[in-house]
């Protein structure tokens, strides 16, 4: 099983990429899936398929090619499948709080609902390898890193907070059932996240081993694009995600003549240059900016020839791990590769068996390893491209 995340900024092109990447695997013999991340889908547009606006095949995987399918998720489909009891508790409690009971049922989604679900199905998928490849046409950046969180997010929670949680509402539900109309959560919603917790087991593993996952992390010659991808470069290897290549997408074909357009080929250069120079060793693959849109099967594969020319689309461009644990002078080293990060942006912290890693805007919850445990200081020290967090101190 191979599965490859396509992220990057609004509009660059990454549900394109995903689609051609698809065409191009299926062709090869591999049953591929493509699923859509991104609660606006497009995926079926891009494969021109005729049927309605808001006709997402119930959320189930469409065939659209021999040998590939997409899949693009229905929240309220999910919400029969996987929700049932936990969405009950919700939408009770917004009726009690005043909603009518319609308004209640449609505003009980809670932001996560949708990713988990999708997470629920590459776990299934890969248990079962009823495809040889997942191709994950993911959100915008900022949604699609909050997606790739959530397996630790979660692991932490059922870890930390939920056997305290059901404790707690176990001993004040006789209390404030006195008290309020409002309901806490009975067993049947405790039961039900844990069962779902259970299904999710293992995809974090899935997600961070390379030899299965990598990430193409699409951006376009252009400053603002570039900036965001340098971001997401970064946060995905927080994540522990591997980045097997940058798609540098929308270059304009060095032949163009215009006079309109000799600004854009001098600064595109440019930032072609930069973008290969920032992402260094992962390859940076080139694409031209089509003469039209991109659309249905035919279009598609003439990306993925652009873009991948004779090799195979799924194989890893690039390896390299992340994190490296290793030990030194009796002293332990976790090496993260972090390229741009800076020692200002860094905030660290050491809580009994977790490391609490915080960059910018996200923060990672990393949970040690026995030896780790009882080290009581810890230090990081930048070492471009390398974050390296030294267990008892700083070296001298
Ligand atoms: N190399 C290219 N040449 C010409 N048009 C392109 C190219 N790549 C993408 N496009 C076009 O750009 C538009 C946006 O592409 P696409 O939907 O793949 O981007 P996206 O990153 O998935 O966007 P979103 O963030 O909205 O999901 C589409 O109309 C697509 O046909
Ligand atoms: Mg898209």
């Amino acid at each position: 099983m191979r599965i490859i995340f396509f992220a990057g900024k609004g509009g660059v092109g990454k549900t394109s990429v995903a689609a051609a990447t698809g065409v191009r695997a299926a062709d090869q013999g591999c049953r591929t899936l493509i699923m859509s991340l991104d609660v606006a889908h497009s995926l079926a547009d891009i494969f021109d398929l005729d049927r309605g606006l808001l006709d997402q095949g119930r959320g189930r995987p469409v065939k659209v090619h021999p040998n590939l399918w997409i899949q693009e998720l229905d929240i309220q489909e999910e919400i029969n499948r996987n929700w049932g009891d936990i969405h009950h508790y919700l939408a009770g409690l917004l009726n009690t709080t005043g909603l009518n009971e319609v308004l209640a049922e449609e505003l009980a989604v809670l932001p996560g609902m949708e990713e988990v679900s999708l997470l629920l199905y590459i776990n299934q998928y890969v248990r079962q390898r009823r495809f040889d490849a997942l191709l994950l046409d993911c959100a915008p950046t900022g949604e699609s890193l909050r997606f790739i969180s959530i397996p630790t997010t979660l692991e932490w929670y059922m870890k930390k907070l939920f056997k305290l949680e059901r404790t707690i509402v176990r001993c004040a539900r006789p209390l404030a059932k006195r008290l309020t109309d409002v309901p806490l959560p009975g067993e049947d919603y405790f039961n039900a996240l844990e069962r779902l917790f259970s299904r999710l087991e293992g995809v974090d593993r899935i997600l961070s081993d390379p030899a299965v996952t990598t990430v193409r992390l699409v951006t376009n010659p252009e400053k603002v694009v570039i900036k965001e991808t340098q971001r997401a470069f970064m946060y995905f290897y927080l994540y522990r995600m591997s980045i097997d290549a940058v798609i540098l997408n929308r270059l304009l074909p060095s032949g163009i003549r215009e006079e309109f357009f000799s600004d854009w080929l001098t600064s595109q250069g440019r930032y072609a240059d930069l973008a290969r120079g920032y992402f260094h060793p992962v390859p940076v693959l080139p694409v031209n900016l089509f003469k039209g849109e991109i659309l249905g099967s035919e279009r598609l594969a003439a990306l993925a020839a652009e873009l991948y020319a004779e090799r195979n689309p799924l194989e890893r461009f690039f390896e390299e791990e992340p994190y490296r644990l290793t030990k030194e002078n009796g002293r332990y080293r976790l090496q993260l590769k972090l390229p741009f990060v800076v020692k200002e942006s860094i905030d660290l912290s050491k809580v009994s068996d977790e490391l609490i890693l915080r960059i910018g805007s996200y923060k990672r919850h990393i949970l040690l390893p026995k030896p780790l445990v009882s080290v009581k200081t810890v230090a990081a020290r930048v070492d471009p491209p390398y974050l390296n967090i030294l267990f008892g101190g700083i070296d001298s």
